[in-house]
Order: C-alpha cells, then structure tokens, then sequence
C-alpha cells in the first residue's frame, strides 16, 4: 500500500468513526421501544459499517507502506473479494431445550430486542417490538406460520414479517441456526 492509499483508509475510517459515534450517541437519547425500532430496520447497516471500519483498520495494521509502482492505475485498497460483503455473524442466543413448541423468549443482540420462537420444532426470530404499538411480540402466541402480538392481536409471518392485518406493518427477520444444543441467530 503506498502512502497516498494509507492516508486515503485513514480518512475513510475516521469518516465512519465519527459517524458511527454521532449516530450511536443520537440513539441514546431516543426512548429504548423506538431505538429498538429502528436498529430492526437498519441495524445491519450500522454494523456493516462498524466492521467495515474495523476491517480498514486491520488494512492499516497489517500492510506495510510500499511506494507506488509508476502507471500502477489506481492505488487499490487491499480488500479481498468478499472482504467487505460476507461480514454475517453467528451469535448464539440460547439453547433448544429452554423453548418448547409454541414458546418464545426475548433476547438481546448488538442492543436490538429479537423474539425467539418454538414453532412446531423449527425455530424462528424476529423483531419483538411490534410495529403497530410497540407490543412484545416475544409474549405473542404461535398460529400457525404466524405470531399474533398480544395487544391487539396482529399476525406476523415467522418467516416473512409480514403482517396480514395491516400491509404497512413488517417485522424483521433473522436466519435462526441450530448447532448441537445451541440456539444460534445470524446477524449481518
Ligand atoms: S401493539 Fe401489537 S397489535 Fe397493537
């Protein structure tokens, strides 16, 4: 990496320092049911760019400074393919035995509230703040594909969000994976 490529990363990762410390100091002040709400919509994306900037780092940390080689084209930062893409993490969230079919639980993963579910032996989670009025979904009863929040009764598909009563509303997601006894949930 020449000198040029260095300083260039080291801009960049102050850019995302600033604006990941600016953003998480904004939520802080938001009351905890919407900060919940909107890390479940664009959680991924703050810690997309908090990986990101940690991977820059390692850039830095790892590659030594090498001057430029004359009509080297562009200065390329040293990412391999799949670098910044592929950055899922697997947290685990509990184990198979503390739910059994048609039970949920809540759990807390980067500061967001995810619903976990039991349903009919395949595990399932979601945002648990229900978008209607701030429900907890991870109190809601199991119908079918679906998790009926308890205050006023609207459905959440398991597997899409998707709320059958109002079409507006939508909870997200996440790929739940099982290892041995382990309860495991991706998270981008
Ligand atoms: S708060 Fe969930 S349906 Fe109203």
């Amino acid at each position: 990496m020449d000198a040029k490529a260095r300083e260039e990363i080291q801009a960049a990762v102050q850019a995302l320092d600033e604006a990941l410390g600016g953003l998480i100091n904004f939520m802080m002040t938001l009351r905890p049911t919407l900060r919940n709400e909107i890390m479940q919509i664009c959680g991924h994306h703050i810690e997309t760019a908090r990986q990101a900037k940690e991977r820059l780092e390692c850039c830095l940390r790892q590659t030594p400074v090498i001057p430029s080689r004359p009509h080297d084209g562009h200065a390329g930062v040293p990412i391999t393919a799949g670098g910044l893409r592929n950055m899922a993490r697997v947290i685990k969230v509990g184990e198979i035995n503390e739910l059994t079919p048609g039970q949920g639980k809540l759990v807390q993963v980067d500061a967001q509230d995810i619903a976990l579910f039991n349903v009919n032996g395949t595990y399932y989670a979601m945002g648990a703040v229900c978008p209607h009025e701030e429900g907890p979904l991870h109190e809601g009863e199991v119908d079918g594909d679906s998790i009926i929040c308890p205050w006023h009764g609207y459905d959440f598909n398991v597997k899409t969000g998707e709320c059958s009563v109002d079409s507006d509303l939508r909870v997200m997601t996440y790929i739940v994976k099982t290892e041995g006894n382990d309860l495991l949930i991706e998270v981008a």
